[in-house]
């Protein structure tokens, strides 16, 4: 029996789906998309193949020849969404479906052209991590599965696609005023990587294997902020050896995207929220570089192996970061980093087992346990295995394991079998296994530390006893040293501090959106009313789920602001992204 992944109806044992050839319409009147996928098996399958489904309707199921194939679509779970078992008639091998997607698609995003930057086009964009690909394509949704594919879009011809894939040519269409775009992905990927964008998007080249794609307004500032792209290749390929997506081009969103990054191969996505101006939030894009080797070559075989995926990338991004910016950034970003993972665990309480890092989340929607346990608990638990083995071993390590299992999905076990093997006894020293099957953080946790970073921590601690940062100099700190800061100063100010603050720093004016983020959660958590309208507007403008989830929260927590957090909730909710606002719903029904 093969491996099961308990948020998929896949069974490999039935069968493999191994390429997909997807020729789809796309509708911004109906919002829906359109078409046919022809899905081509690893050998000839006789009998029942289940696939997964969210919301799609199935208009027919036939061979290549057009022959019917028998097919059913079970009931809706909320979490897995529906089964569509197919009955393959003796020996197929391609099955050819037709369907569309509901406008209630979990994986897209229908913009007007007032939520774009240039106001004028309609903009359409996917998500697929972690089960949401199967809103779009009738798929095998398990990174268990992975397939190569071609794609055809159809679109109105003042549009462009764009799609994690090679591209290819646009030509007209039959459909007078439309083209259609065509693409093909080589690289066998995992079904939650597929993703794609319509709109007004242009690109500029910043180096030989690197674009960056955004509305025709964004782009300038785009390109100024990402423009040491190369560099981060460079040391990514140092830490891992070489890239093997021959391209690495990313794509800047609106900014209703609902995360900070998505590693779509060959065609990352990033929120315009890290267009800060001064490439102080550059710290994202190595982190989708990362993923092209963990997470995109070795990939978790489910989301309860969700740390091998993210766990990796965070160590590797702080390498790329350390290489290229010096140890002191790395450490600055670690302890932003411990910050969060403290925050997360005690939202989550001490034994609550979401905070293992091999999580059971079967039954569970994966939106709904996101956290940063597995990026932050699993930073730290790389960083002891680092440790452990000696940066010199530990670094060939990493490359030999992304060698071994290139484009393929493991478990957490797979891995540890692999460790044991090329490093013996390494996890048992760090005792991983208490890292990996118990709940909270172990006491061997190693600390990252600089004389900078202790500064500002003493500096915020000391905030009730009456120590203040010198204006002149804090002036002068980074968008590091203000976060860190923030973050450490007590959620509930008195409004006089508040004041002294926003007077001195014009934090509520702070064009950083991870500055203001934090500054907006002291204001809401201490009422601060000059601040209340900048919250209003940036929880308008942004759809990024980690400056909206604790804002709400802080918010909604606040009797004084608890009916604010319901109407901005109220007046926004239809132009954030169904996974936003599904998170959103939740926060606000607590
Ligand atoms: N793959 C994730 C985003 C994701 C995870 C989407 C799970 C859906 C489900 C991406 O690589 C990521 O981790 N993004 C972070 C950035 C980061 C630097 C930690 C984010 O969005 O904030
Ligand atoms: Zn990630």
């Amino acid at each position: 029996m093969s491996c099961r992944d308990p948020h998929s109806y896949t069974d490999l044992d039935q069968g493999r789906v191994t390429h997909m050839d997807l020729d789809l319409n796309v509708d911004f009147d109906t919002q829906r998309m359109s078409g046919t996928a022809i899905l081509k098996l690893a050998a000839p399958v006789t009998g029942p193949l289940d696939l997964d489904t969210r919301d799609l309707e199935i208009r027919k199921v036939a061979t290549p020849d057009g022959a019917e194939i028998k097919w059913e679509l079970g009931g809706k779970d909320e979490v897995m969404g529906s089964r569509l078992r197919l009955d393959l008639p003796a020996g197929t091998q391609q099955v050819v479906i037709t369907y569309a997607t509901s406008p209630e698609a979990s994986a897209l995003q229908w913009l007007e052209p007032a939520q774009t930057d240039g106001k004028k086009h309609p903009y359409l964009f996917s998500q697929c991590q972690a089960i949401h690909a199967r809103s779009v394509i009738p798929a095998q949704d398990s990174p268990l599965a992975r397939f190569t594919f071609g794609a055809k879009m159809t679109v109105p011809e003042a549009l462009t696609v764009v799609m994690a894939a090679a591209p290819g040519e646009a030509a007209p269409a039959t459909d007078p005023g439309r083209r259609t775009f065509s693409f093909e992905m080589p690289q066998s990927i995992p079904p939650y990587l597929f993703a794609f964008a319509v709109g007004n998007i242009v690109s500029r080249d910043l180096a030989p294997r690197s674009r960056v794609y955004t509305e025709p307004e964004t782009l300038d500032r785009a390109a100024y902020e990402f423009a040491e792209v190369d560099k981060m290749l460079t040391a990514a390929e140092e830490v891992f050896g070489p890239y093997l997506w021959d391209r690495f081009d990313f794509l800047v969103m609106p900014a209703s995207f609902p995360y900070g990054g998505m590693e779509n191969p060959r065609l990352t996505f990033l929120t315009p929220t890290l267009l800060a101006g001064d490439r102080s939030l550059v710290n994202v894009l190595a982190h989708e570089l990362a993923h092209s080797w963990t997470g995109n070559l070795v990939t978790n075989a489910s989301i309860d192996d969700f740390w091998l995926n993210e766990g990796f990338t965070v160590w590797a991004e702080r390498r790329i970061l350390e290489n290229l910016y010096g140890k002191e950034a790395k450490s600055l970003a670690a302890a932003i980093g411990r910050n969060g993972l403290d925050e997360a665990l005690a939202e989550f309480g001490p034994d609550s087992p979401f905070t293992r890092l091999k999580t059971d989340g079967k039954g569970h929607d994966p939106d709904d346990f996101y956290s940063l346990v597995p990026y932050e608990k699993g930073f730290l638990l790389v960083s002891l295995f680092e440790q452990a083995a000696g940066r010199e071993k530990f670094a060939d390590f990493i490359k030999k394991y992304i060698d071994h299992f290139k484009f393929t999905s493991i478990t957490t076990e797979e891995f540890l079998e692999f460790l044991e093997q090329e490093l013996p006894g390494i996890a048992a020293k760090v005792d991983a296994k208490k890292w990996i099957y118990q709940a909270g953080l172990p006491e061997n946790a190693p600390e990252f530390t600089s004389a900078r970073l202790e500064m500002l921590q003493n500096l915020a601690r000391g905030w009730s006893d009456g120590l203040r940062p010198d204006p002149t100099e804090a002036a002068g700190w980074s968008a590091e040293d203000w976060q860190i800061f923030l973050q450490e100063l007590p959620r509930k100010l008195p409004l006089d501090d508040c004041r002294w603050l926003d007077e001195k720093f014009h934090l509520t004016e702070q064009g950083n959106a991870e500055i203001l983020s934090n500054w907006l959660i002291i204001a809401a958590s201490s009422g601060y009313e000059p601040a209340f309208d900048r919250i209003r507007s940036f929880l308008a403008e942004v759809g990024r789920m980690k400056y909206l989830k604790p804002l709400y929260t802080a918010l909604y927590a606040n009797e004084q602001t608890k009916t604010m957090a319901v109407e901005i909730f109220a007046d926004n909710a239809g132009s954030y992204h169904p996974i936003a606002r599904g998170g959103l719903e939740r926060i606000l029904a607590s």
